[in-house]
């Protein structure tokens, strides 16, 4: 008899950023139309690079060396080019990634056994899944308050830690994905005190640096962290945008001041190197996209139009009574709050093509999550598509949704289909 074949934490793999497209495709084959809000990948939305950053990249294809591999860390220019555009980093400290999700995965990885990492809830979902498969049980984690701008309670997060030995690490996920949240340096400044006192290392990921609406409000990892090790991550995905390249890095800080986390540090490295490297041509290019004078202007606009369309949804959601809102302050999602005590969703039956309607109350039998029931109905009656919070692992309750869409009449339609169907199912 073969023994089995399953890894211990496979339970843990979820994903209900596309998990909800698969619901999404068959409802669209009764015939409805379907408004993806699920997914953060801004060209999917139509957001192109521009040309200018194309020529960039043709130019770069006729260089023979784009063609071989890069060292294990990742091209020395562009990693020199960072550290020299960051506090606390030197080119050393600097490694590549396919993309920041092989990044997370490793750093979750090469952790001992027992280590957990204490993250926030809501969370992105490659962060709370790749901890929780890691270690074969639910993802530990402190709240981000819904009534209270989606900030931390840090006596909360102090708390788990005292009473967790098991656990090695904080993650901070800053700006924010799903909430749009950026943190405030006390909040921050807090985290990282109580990570020195109880000897622990600290994750950022960063990865929306650069879309911040407001550029004041945002602390970066780098300029606060003392003597604490930490790593922050970085990546290409969002802000050139260019998921598709697949490239992500991290920013080791203080590996030199503690030996077991530059021995962890090390591991994930070598496993790097096992790996080879990661993709030469993105690397290629980072310096000479940033360096462009039409980069900055290019992400101003990109900004502004964010900010704008956040905007609209607040004006729509802050008047709806059991509705949570909290404007964005960065990137490109709005996490919305649903009270579920005010809401009664038997009350939008029956959906108008009694076949679409057999399918998704056959979808509803098994699901419990308030938000999931929600957003499974919201496709079925609008052809809206958005994520439940709790697929983001949150204990509150609503949904996610992207503010990628640039045809505005689409945009307003969209919100006040979402507003109608909230206040159908109001009590
Ligand atoms: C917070 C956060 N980190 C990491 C990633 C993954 O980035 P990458 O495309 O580099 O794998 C995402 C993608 O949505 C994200 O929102």
């Amino acid at each position: 008899m073969r023994r089995n074949l399953l890894h211990f934490g496979y339970k843990e793999l979820h994903y209900e950023i596309r998990e909800i497209v698969a619901v999404a495709e068959e409802v669209a084959s009764f015939g409805r139309t379907i408004y993806y809000e699920n997914i953060g990948d801004p060209v999917a939305k139509g957001e192109f690079l521009p040309a200018w950053m194309k020529d960039i990249i043709k130019d770069a294809l006729s260089e023979d060396s784009v063609y071989g591999y890069a060292p294990s860390k990742g091209l020395k220019k562009t990693r020199e080019y960072i550290a020299s555009h960051s506090h606390n980093t030197t080119p050393d400290d600097i490694i590549f990634f396919n993309g920041l999700w092989e990044a997370i995965n490793k750093i979750y990885g090469y952790l001992d056994g027992p280590s957990r990492v204490l993250g926030p809830s809501p969370a992105y979902p490659t962060h709370s899944s790749s901890e929780a498969v890691n270690s074969g049980s639910d993802h530990l984690t402190y709240t981000l308050d819904p009534y209270n701008h989606w900030n931390p309670n840090l006596e909360e997060i102090e708390n788990k830690v005292r009473y967790n030995p098991n656990i090695v690490a904080i993650l901070v996920i800053n700006p924010d994905n799903p909430t749009g949240a950026v943190f405030d340096r006390e909040v921050l400044e807090g985290i990282i005190s109580i990570a020195k006192r109880y000897n622990l290392f600290v994750i950022f990921d960063e990865i929306y640096e650069k879309l911040v609406f407001d550029a004041k409000d945002h602390i970066l990892l780098s300029e606060i962290i003392g003597d604490v090790p930490g790593i922050s991550m970085k990546g290409v995905s969002k802000e050139l945008p260019w998921p598709g390249a697949r490239c992500g890095w991290i920013e080791v800080y203080n590996a030199d001041k503690d030996e077991n986390f530059r021995a962890y540090i090390n591991s994930i490295y070598m496993s790097k190197m096992l790996e080879v490297c990661s993709t030469t041509l993105p690397q290629y290019v980072i310096p000479i996209i940033y360096e462009d004078a039409r980069f900055a202007p290019y992400l101003a606009e990109r900004i502004q139009n964010y900010k704008a369309r956040a905007e609209k949804v607040g004006e729509v959601f802050w008047r709806i009574p059991g509705v949570v809102y909290n404007a964005p302050k960065a990137a490109y999602y709005v996490s919305i709050v649903l009270e579920p005590a005010l809401f009664d969703l038997s009350r939008v039956w029956p959906v108008s093509n009694p076949d679409l309607e057999r399918y998704i109350q056959d979808k509803l039998v098994n699901i419990w999550a308030f938000d999931k029931r929600f957003c499974y109905l919201l496709l079925a009656h609008t052809g809206i598509c958005v994520v439940p919070l709790s697929g983001f692992n949150a204990l509150c309750q609503g949904f996610r949704m992207t503010l990628l869409e640039d045809d505005l009449e689409k945009f307003d339609f969209i919100i006040h289909s979402l507003e109608k169907f909230i206040r159908l199912i109001h009590r």
